[in-house]
């Protein structure tokens, strides 16, 4: 029987929902406390899950919390880090880590000088998808991977979020909201990345809000909405991506990873589970047992990993692999602007594979 971890959970909106639902159920994760700029939200949430709503102040104050978990927007994510890290806390956030390379070093650098514990979403690539993919791929299924593409094709998310402004602003975008989902499954199956090369375009000046209560208001449009590059990763092998909300719909696969002998077809990597299908050369597409990654996973899978790793050991959804992932973002977007490939400063190992089976669920 695994200890809990005492968790206080900042930022109560919609994707809140999703990781109390996790932590109820996992017997290594226990919710102590709850905290939002917006006290009702906080009140909400905690009335929901039987915990206390506390001030963000409270909250990194609170003996009470082991870790925090940071499901701000994506502009606070570095300033919520840095305070919960001054106040003797491990974090767990929402990707991306921070919107700017620049904030994100910052927070690694004051986790490893107060010996806090960092890690970071997404963790869909620990579920039974990307992690059966990866199985294939090193037990040599496609022989010398060669190249992948991921493709995210969408309309744009005021179509059903009440508060889409943080997609649209730097550190939104569809390469910084969904970037991190494919990125992080193309370093899980290729290894890192040295250079890369962008292209993007930005349609549209406002978007309208569709839902909730603020239906049919417009929020400004202040990053590039639809993005595309070539990863050039260290093994050689190049990764072609697409991240649009510029689109209305798509037939293109995910993710598709080709190699000398066999391609795989992998599921959606915002998800965690999903068939793989494989087409050796000459042969036909076929569907593959699950071999690898947490059974049953949902989000907050990462936040379990996290705090069940050794402290010698990095964890998979280690902070060092998310300033990658959002390293490459950004280079992107250099390159989109300078019209010149551009080379990364950072690197990270490919993280540990995840065996097959279940976290421990929480019986009482
Ligand atoms: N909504 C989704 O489906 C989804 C899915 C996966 C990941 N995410 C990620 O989760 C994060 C949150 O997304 P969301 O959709 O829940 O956003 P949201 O706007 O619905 O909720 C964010 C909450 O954080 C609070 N907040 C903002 N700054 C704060 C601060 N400094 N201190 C305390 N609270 C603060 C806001 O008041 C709000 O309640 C983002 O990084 C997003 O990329 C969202």
């Amino acid at each position: 029987m695994v200890k809990p971890v005492n968790v206080g959970i900042v930022g109560c909106g919609a994707i809140s929902a999703a990781y109390t639902t996790t932590i109820a159920r996992l017997a290594g994760l226990r919710l102590t406390a709850v905290a939002d700029l917006d006290a009702a939200r906080a009140r909400a949430t905690a009335e929901a899950n039987g915990t206390r709503a506390l001030s963000v102040a409270e909250l990194l104050a609170d003996p009470d919390v082991d870790i925090v978990l940071n499901l701000t927007i994506p502009a606070a994510h570095a300033d919520v880090a840095l305070a919960a890290i001054a106040a003797g806390k491990d974090v767990y956030g929402e990707k991306p880590l921070a919107t700017t390379k620049a904030e994100a070093l910052q927070v690694l650098q004051a986790a490893d000088t107060a010996g806090a514990r960092l890690g970071c979403a997404p963790d869909t690539v620990l579920g039974t998808g990307v992690q059966t993919a990866r199985w294939y791929v090193d037990n040599g299924l496609i022989g010398r991977p060669v190249a992948a593409t991921a493709i995210m094709n969408h309309p744009g998310h005021e179509r059903w979020h009440p508060n889409p402004d943080f997609y649209y602003t730097p550190g939104g975008g569809p390469l910084f909201d969904m970037g991190p989902y494919y990125i992080t499954a193309l370093i899980t199956l290729l290894g890192p990345v040295s250079k890369v090369i962008g292209a993007a375009s930005r349609t549209r000046s406002e978007r309208t809000i569709v839902t909730g209560p603020r239906a049919g208001t417009t929020v400004p449009v202040t990053t590039d909405s639809h993005v595309t590059g070539i990863l050039i990763h260290d093994s050689g092998a190049l990764s072609t991506l697409v991240m649009s909300f510029d689109s209305a719909a798509t037939r293109a696969p995910n993710i598709e990873l080709h190699g000398e002998q066999a391609t795989l077809h992998l599921p959606d990597p915002n998800h965690f589970d999903g068939e793989i299908h494989a087409h050796p050369v000459g042969g036909t597409w076929t569907s593959l047992p699950t071999r690898a990654g947490y059974q049953d996973a949902a989000r907050g899978y990462g936040l379990a990993d996290l705090t069940t790793t050794p402290p010698t050991q990095l964890p998979r959804t280690s902070a060092a692999l998310a300033l990658h992932v959002l390293d490459i973002m950004e280079s992107l977007l250099t390159s989109t602007t300078t019209g010149q490939a551009t080379a990364l400063t950072t690197t990270c190992d490919r993280p540990p594979p995840v065996p097959l089976g279940p976290l421990e669920p929480r019986t009482e």
